[in-house]
C-alpha cells in the first residue's frame, strides 16, 4: 500500500455505524491512519462534541467542519427556490448529503487522501447520495461502505464495538435513528417504520403537540429577495440564523410534523416521520409570493421543473447537468420573487394572511368589482367563442347518438 492511501477519511457522525468503522478500517481494511470528519449542518451541538470526544478516544485525526451557513444558503434556500419537496418531505436529510460529501472531499484533497469510508447501510438512500457526491468531485476516489459490504446487523455491530472499546452506552439507549440538520429532523427505526404504528409523542423534539401549542397565534412577516428569505419581522438575519429562529417559533406552534409513506430510491416503501417547522413555513410563504408575481404559465410550468429538481435533490444528484439546466429556469423566475409575506402560526397550521411585491401581477383597478377601467362588455366576443371545439363535438355527439 502506498503512503498516499495508508490513510482513509471517514465521514463521521459519532453514531454506532460510523464509530465501528474506525477499528474496522484499521483491522479489516488495512489502513494505518483514520481521519474522521464531522460536518456541522445544524445537528445538536452535543452530537458534534460527542463525535469529537469519541474520535479522540479512538485515536483518529479528527476535524469538525462548520458548514451551517453554506448549508442554509446554498442548499436549503436553493431547495426553497425550487419549492423542494419529495412526497410531502422537504428533503432535509437528502440535501445535506451532497454538502457532507463535498466537505469530505475538500478535506481529503487538503490532506492528500483518496480513500473514503462511510457508515451508510445498504438499504437506504444515503449511500447513493454520499458516494455520488464523492465520486463526482474526486473521480479516482476509493470508497468503503463496511456496514453494507459486510451486511451487518445491529447486534453484530454492538458486539464488535464492545470488543474494540468503542463507547456504545448512548447507542444502546437509543431506540430511534435520528438525522438532524437546519432544514429538519428525521426520526426512523424501531416500530416507526410500520405504516400502522402511531408515532409516540416522545419522538418529537422540535415541535410541540397541537394540544400543547399555545392558544394565542403568532403573526409574522417574512421578507424575500429573489426567492431568498432575508428578514423575519423586519430583522435582517443570516441564512442559518433565520432558519434556526423560525424552527423555534414554528415548532412551538406545533407546525411541521410530517408523517408519510416514502418511496425510497431502490423502491422500498417506508413510513417516515419528520419535524420540519422552519422549512414548512418558508415553503408556504415562498409559494404564496410566487403566486403573486409569476404568470399563470410560469407557475404551471415551474411545478414540473420543481418536481424534476426535487427528484434529483432527493437522489443526491447535486452535480447533474440536468439540475443546472432546471436551475437556469428557476433562477430566472426568482428574480421577481421579492416582497413580503404575512403569516399566522397557530395550532400546527401556517396561514398566509397577506403578500405584497413591487412585481405583483395584480391591479386593484382591474380586479375590483367597482372598477370601470375594465369594460365588461369587451368580454362578450371571447366568451362566445370560448370552448369552440368541445362545443362542436357535443353537437356532433348529439347528432350521431342514434348511430353510435
Ligand atoms: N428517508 C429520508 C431520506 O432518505 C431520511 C433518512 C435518514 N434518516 C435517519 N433517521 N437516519 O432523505
Amino acid at each position: 500500500m502506498s503512503s498516499q492511501n495508508s490513510k482513509v477519511l471517514l465521514v463521521y457522525s459519532g453514531g454506532l455505524d460510523t464509530s465501528i468503522c474506525i477499528p474496522l478500517m484499521r483491522q479489516e481494511y488495512g489502513y494505518k491512519d483514520v481521519v474522521t470528519v464531522t460536518v456541522d449542518v445544524g445537528q445538536p451541538q452535543s452530537d458534534i462534541e460527542q463525535a469529537a470526544e469519541k474520535a479522540k478516544l479512538l485515536g483518529t485525526e479528527h476535524y469538525t467542519v462548520d458548514a451551517k451557513e453554506e448549508f442554509a444558503k446554498d442548499f436549503c434556500f436553493a431547495s426553497l427556490q425550487a419549492n423542494g419537496d419529495y412526497q410531502g418531505y422537504p428533503m432535509s436529510t437528502s440535501i445535506a448529503r451532497p454538502l457532507i460529501a463535498a466537505k469530505a472531499v475538500e478535506m481529503a484533497q487538503r490532506l492528500g487522501i483518496t480513500s473514503f469510508a462511510h457508515g451508510c447501510t445498504g438499504k437506504g438512500n444515503d449511500q447513493y447520495r454520499i458516494e455520488f457526491g464523492i465520486r463526482s468531485l474526486m473521480s479516482h476516489a476509493t470508497i468503503h461502505a463496511p456496514v453494507r459490504e459486510r451486511n451487518m446487523t445491529r447486534s453484530w455491530e454492538i458486539e464488535y464495538a464492545q470488543k474494540n472499546n468503542v463507547p456504545i452506552q448512548q447507542s444502546l439507549e437509543k431506540i430511534w435513528s435520528i438525522d438532524e440538520n437546519l432544514w429538519g429532523r428525521s426520526i426512523e427505526g424501531g416500530r416507526l417504520e410500520e405504516p400502522d404504528f402511531a408515532p409516540p409523542e416522545e419522538i418529537f423534539q422540535w415541535t410541540q403537540s397541537v394540544e400543547k401549542a399555545p392558544n394565542a397565534a403568532t403573526e409574522m412577516s417574512i421578507q424575500f429577495k429573489k426567492g431568498i428569505p432575508v428578514s423575519l419581522n423586519g430583522e435582517t438575519l443570516s441564512a442559518a440564523a433565520l432558519v434556526i429562529k423560525l424552527n423555534k417559533i414554528a415548532g412551538d406552534h406545533g407546525i411541521g410534523r410530517i408523517d408519510i409513506m416514502e418511496d425510497r430510491m431502490m423502491g422500498l416503501k417506508v413510513r417516515e416521520n419528520y419535524e420540519c417547522p422552519g422549512s414548512v413555513v418558508l415553503l408556504k410563504a415562498h409559494q404564496a409570493l410566487e403566486n403573486l408575481v409569476l404568470t399563470r404559465d410560469e407557475i404551471r410550468f415551474k411545478k414540473t421543473v420543481d418536481l424534476e429538481w426535487s427528484k434529483l435533490a432527493y437522489e443526491g444528484l447535486w452535480w447533474d447537468p440536468f439540475k443546472t439546466d432546471l436551475e437556469c429556469f428557476i433562477q430566472k423566475t426568482q428574480e421577481r420573487v421579492t416582497g413580503h409575506v404575512k403569516l399566522k402560526l397557530f395550532k400546527g397550521q401556517t396561514t398566509v394572511l397577506g403578500r405584497s411585491s413591487d412585481w405583483a401581477l395584480y391591479s386593484e383597478d382591474l380586479a375590483s368589482f367597482d372598477s370601470t377601467t375594465f369594460d365588461q362588455r369587451e368580454s362578450t366576443g371571447s366568451v362566445k367563442n370560448f370552448g369552440m371545439q368541445p362545443r362542436m363535438f357535443q353537437h356532433l355527439a348529439e347528432k350521431f347518438k342514434t348511430q353510435m
